[in-house]
C-alpha cells in the first residue's frame, strides 16, 4: 500500500516537473519573440519616416514649382498630402436620373461646394484639377452631371474647379474650340495642374477611375453602356480627356477648324502622337459611363470637313490652337455649382 502510494507520488512529481518546464519554455519563447519585434519595430519605424521624408520632399518641391510659376498662387497648405489612394472611394455605383431634380436640390447635397470650387479639408491635394464642360441647350444633361461629378470628385480627395464653357449665338457648336477658351480662361484665375476636358453627356459609374493626370495622356473612357462597354474604335480619344497643362500647351491645344459634330478629337490624339506621347488608359472594368440619351443636336450636325482637316494636322498644328484662339468673351458668372464662361464665336473680337 505504501509502495503503492509512494509510485504514485513520484510519479504526480514528475508530472509537475514536465508542466513546470513547459510553462518555463512557452514563458521563454514568448519572451524572446517580443524582444526581436521591439528590435524590429524601431527598424520599421526608420522605415516609414524616410519614406515620409521622400514623399514630402516631393511635394514641397512640387508647391515651389507651383508658386515660382503662380500669377495667382493656389491655397497654401501645411498639411499633410492626401493619401495615393483615398478612403473615401466606393467602387462602381448605379446611376439614377431623377428628371425632377433641380439646381437647388444638387446645392443642398453638395454644402462644400462654393463658387464651382472644392478642396478637402482633412489633407492637401495631390493635384489642382480643372473640369472643363462644353455647353449648348443641355441644361437637364448638366445638372444630371454635376449632380454625380461633385460628389464623385469630393470622394476622390480632389481640389478642383468646375467650368462650363458655354457658346452663345447661332454658329456651329465648336466644341475644341470652347475646350480652349476654357483652358485659357481658367489659368487666369486658378494655377491647375490638370485638365479634364468633359462631354456633358457622360457620367462616370466607378470612382476608381480616378481624374487626375498622369505623365502621358489619360482616355478616361474605355466604355460607355450605348457601345457595350467597348472602345469605340482603336485610337478613340474623345468623350472625357486628361492633359496636364504642358501636355495640352506643347501640343499647341486642339484645333480651333471643327465646326459641328466630330473630328476634332482624332485631331488631338494625331497631336499627341506627334510630340511622341502616348495615351493611357484605365482598366476597362473602372473606366465606364453612362451616356444620357437624346437627339444630335441643332447647330451640331456631321462635320463633313473632318477627313480633310484630320490630313493636314502636321501641317497646321503650330499655328491653328491655343496660340490662334481668338473669341468673344460675354461674361463669367460665378454660381455655387460651376463657372460659366460664355462666349461668342460668331463675331471675331476686335485685334488687340
Ligand atoms: C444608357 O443609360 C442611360 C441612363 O440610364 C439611358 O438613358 C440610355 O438609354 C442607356 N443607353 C443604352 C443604349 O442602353
Ligand atoms: C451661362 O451664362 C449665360 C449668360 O448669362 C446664360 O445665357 C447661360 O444660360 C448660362 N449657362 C449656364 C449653363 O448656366
Amino acid at each position: 500500500m505504501a509502495l503503492g502510494w509512494n509510485v504514485f507520488n513520484l510519479f504526480y512529481k514528475f508530472k509537475v516537473l514536465v508542466l513546470v518546464t513547459l510553462f518555463v519554455m512557452v514563458l521563454w519563447t514568448t519572451f524572446s519573440y517580443l524582444v526581436d519585434t521591439r528590435q524590429e519595430i524601431p527598424k520599421a519605424k526608420s522605415m516609414v519616416e524616410f519614406f515620409r521624408k521622400v514623399t514630402s520632399l516631393e511635394h514641397s518641391q512640387k508647391e515651389e514649382k507651383i508658386e515660382s510659376t503662380a500669377d495667382v498662387p493656389m491655397v497654401e497648405s501645411f498639411q499633410d498630402p492626401c493619401p495615393a489612394l483615398s478612403p473615401n472611394l466606393r467602387g462602381a455605383s448605379k446611376l439614377s436620373f431623377k428628371p425632377s431634380v433641380t439646381l437647388e436640390e444638387v446645392q443642398k447635397e453638395n454644402p462644400q461646394v462654393a463658387k464651382g470650387r472644392y478642396h478637402p479639408v482633412e489633407c492637401s491635394a495631390l493635384q489642382h484639377v480643372a473640369i472643363l464642360i462644353p455647353h449648348r441647350n443641355r441644361e437637364k444633361h448638366l445638372l444630371y452631371l454635376l449632380q454625380h461629378l461633385h460628389p464623385f470628385l469630393q470622394r476622390q480627395q480632389l481640389d478642383y474647379g468646375i467650368y462650363v464653357i458655354h457658346q452663345a449665338g447661332n454658329t456651329k457648336f465648336n466644341r475644341a474650340k470652347l475646350l480652349n477658351v476654357g483652358y485659357l480662361e481658367a489659368l487666369k484665375e486658378a494655377n491647375w495642374d490638370c485638365f479634364i476636358f468633359h462631354d456633358v453627356d457622360l457620367v462616370p459609374e466607378n470612382d476608381f477611375n480616378i481624374y487626375m493626370c498622369d505623365t502621358q495622356p489619360k482616355h478616361l473612357v474605355v466604355g460607355r453602356n450605348n457601345t457595350g462597354y467597348r472602345l469605340r474604335y482603336r485610337g478613340y480619344f474623345g468623350g472625357v480627356t486628361a492633359l496636364t497643362r504642358d501636355q495640352f500647351s506643347k501640343v499647341n491645344g486642339f484645333s480651333n477648324n471643327y465646326w459641328g459634330w466630330g473630328g476634332e478629337d482624332d485631331d488631338l490624339r494625331i497631336r499627341v502622337e506627334m510630340q511622341k506621347m502616348k495615351v493611357v488608359r484605365p482598366p476597362a472594368d473602372v473606366a465606364r459611363y453612362t451616356m444620357i440619351f437624346h437627339n444630335r443636336d441643332h447647330g451640331n450636325e456631321e462635320n463633313r470637313e473632318r477627313m480633310k482637316l484630320l490630313r493636314q494636322v502636321s501641317r497646321t498644328w503650330k499655328t491653328d490652337g491655343l496660340n490662334s484662339c481668338s473669341y468673344k468673351l460675354l461674361s463669367v458668372e460665378h454660381n455655387p455649382l460651376y463657372i460659366n464662361i460664355t462666349v461668342d464665336f460668331s463675331v471675331q473680337p476686335k485685334v488687340s
